[in-house]
């Protein structure tokens, strides 16, 4: 099948590799020429495992192909992929203006019947206003097209994106019109083989589904942190508590990992945006907002910590940071947890010397030079000279380091850890001053 992916960001970019990589022809629209340009050569703008050789691949092929051209890629195809960037407004709603631009191209350039396709996080009832949106320019133009606008939302996380996309766990399709529906399930159907994962809804419900999957998440997570306090201030070991609870399998294993604070962008972004919308029609959503600050706390609670240890004053003091990303295997700091301790370091005076095994150019982008931040080439060479390491993601190369170099290498051999990585008694028996998250005070 033929289809137009608009957007080159994180979901268009690995939705169109792995449409491509089943067969079909997929063009890439973006307004970003140098974008275009290198992922021609190419070059992919983020760090995800498999997908640039994927990209690659499928270039070389002829069945994945990048353009600026929008009227291009109208043409191209009867489906047409929404997948641009719905930023936080300054409210915390879902910024439309990127999906509308394309929904105005698209309603411009149209000559014949589009079935119009959400990939984008979007608020419940956008299919409908994108279907109104394109309608209108249809008719200022005086023709009348065929038109169908569905939701389908994608759940990928980064790090696993392709992985996710390739062996989805549901394929949710937002729609009550059964051409969309049909085009929908022949595009999708090397995905859905073995057992049948795509579940029909109408698109309100698929919007709605994507917001509530992942508020969902988050607060499984808030909740495990809010836990994790309480077993600090009892004297309980909450890794201890989180597999008596994970046995249940009404509960489950998964997502009830304590740590510092969730991250990224999609977490913090979609539960500000269900808020947003809760409160637009009059709901106060009194769970969600615990969520949201249960989250904003816990990225403070390193700090707190490293402030017991060393006081309000960290002038003159240098941390080692291992874990720049919000999470493993991605170079995302899109609301990093890092983020708030190293800037809560700087402001009382501290120093940071970080590492990171992807998020460097990141971090030198965000920050670039400035005399309180040394990014490091490697994890060891943090370490010199620091008062304390403090560690924020968990990436694998973390989880069993070179304990004697790390208490030879340090001032004092203090580890605050914001991932639960170590053996809180294997560690003290070393001689370590441990902090981890809800084990002990
Ligand atoms: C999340 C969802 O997991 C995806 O299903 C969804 O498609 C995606 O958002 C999206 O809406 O696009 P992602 O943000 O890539 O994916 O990352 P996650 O693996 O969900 O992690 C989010 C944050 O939660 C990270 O900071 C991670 O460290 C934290 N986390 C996760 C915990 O603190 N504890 C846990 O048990 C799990």
């Amino acid at each position: 099948m033929r289809v137009a992916v608009f957007g080159v960001g994180y979901v268009g970019l690995v939705q169109a590799a792995v449409l491509a990589e089943m067969g079909h022809q997929v063009t890439c629209v973006d307004v970003d020429a140098a974008k275009i340009e290198r992922l021609k050569e190419g070059i992919i703008p983020i760090f995800e495992p498999g997908l640039a050789p994927m990209v690659q691949t499928n270039h070389q092929a002829g069945r994945l192909h990048f353009t600026t051209d929008v009227a291009q890629g109208v043409s191209f195809a009867e489906l047409l992929f929404i997948a641009v960037g719905t930023p936080p407004d300054e409210d915390g709603s879902a910024d439309l203006q990127h999906v509308l631009a394309v929904a105005g191209a698209i309603g411009r350039l149209m000559q014949g019947g589009k079935v119009v396709v959400n990939k984008s996080t979007v608020p419940v009832g956008t299919a409908h206003r994108v279907h109104q949106h394109i309608g209108g320019i249809l008719a200022e133009r005086g023709v009348s097209l065929p038109l169908e606008v569905v939701s389908n939302p994608e759940f990928l996380k980064e790090g696993a994106a392709v992985a996710d996309c390739l062996r989805p766990d549901r394929i949710i399709i937002g729609t009550d019109s059964t051409h969309a529906m049909a085009l929908l399930e022949e595009l999708y159907a090397p995905f859905n083989r073995n057992h049948d994962r795509i579940i029909q809804m109408d698109a309100r419900s698929a919007e709605l589904t994507k917001y509530a999957a992942n508020a969902m998440l988050a607060t499984k997570i808030s909740f495990m942190n809010e836990m994790a306090g309480l077993a600090e201030k009892l004297g309980a070991d909450i890794e201890a508590v989180r597999k008596g609870i994970g046995a249940d399998p009404r509960i489950g294993y998964h997502f009830i990992y304590p740590g510092c604070g969730y991250g990224g962008s999609c977490f913090p972004k979609d539960v500000k945006a269900l808020i947003h919308t809760a409160s637009e029609i009059g709901c106060e959503a009194p769970l969600l907002r615990s969520v949201e600050r249960v989250n904003d706390r816990q990225k403070h609670r390193l700090i707190e910590r490293l402030h017991q240890h060393f006081g309000s004053d960290l002038a003159g003091r240098t941390f080692a940071l291992w874990g720049l990303a919000f999470k493993p295997n991605t170079d995302d700091m899109r609301e990093a947890p890092s983020r708030v301790l190293m800037e809560a370091i700087w402001a009382a005076g501290g120093k940071v010397q970080a590492f990171d095994p992807q998020a460097m150019n990141e971090a030198q982008h965000l920050y670039g030079l400035r005399d309180d931040l040394t990014l490091c080439g490697t994890q060891e060479a943090a370490l010199k000279g620091a008062d304390a390491l403090l560690i924020c993601t968990e990436w694998q190369q973390f989880r069993a380091p070179d304990f004697e170099l790390i208490q030879r290498t340090l001032k004092q051999a203090v580890i605050f850890d914001g991932r639960n990585l170590y053996d809180p008694a294997r560690l003290r028996q070393r001689g370590f001053t441990y902090y981890a998250i809800g084990r002990g005070d």
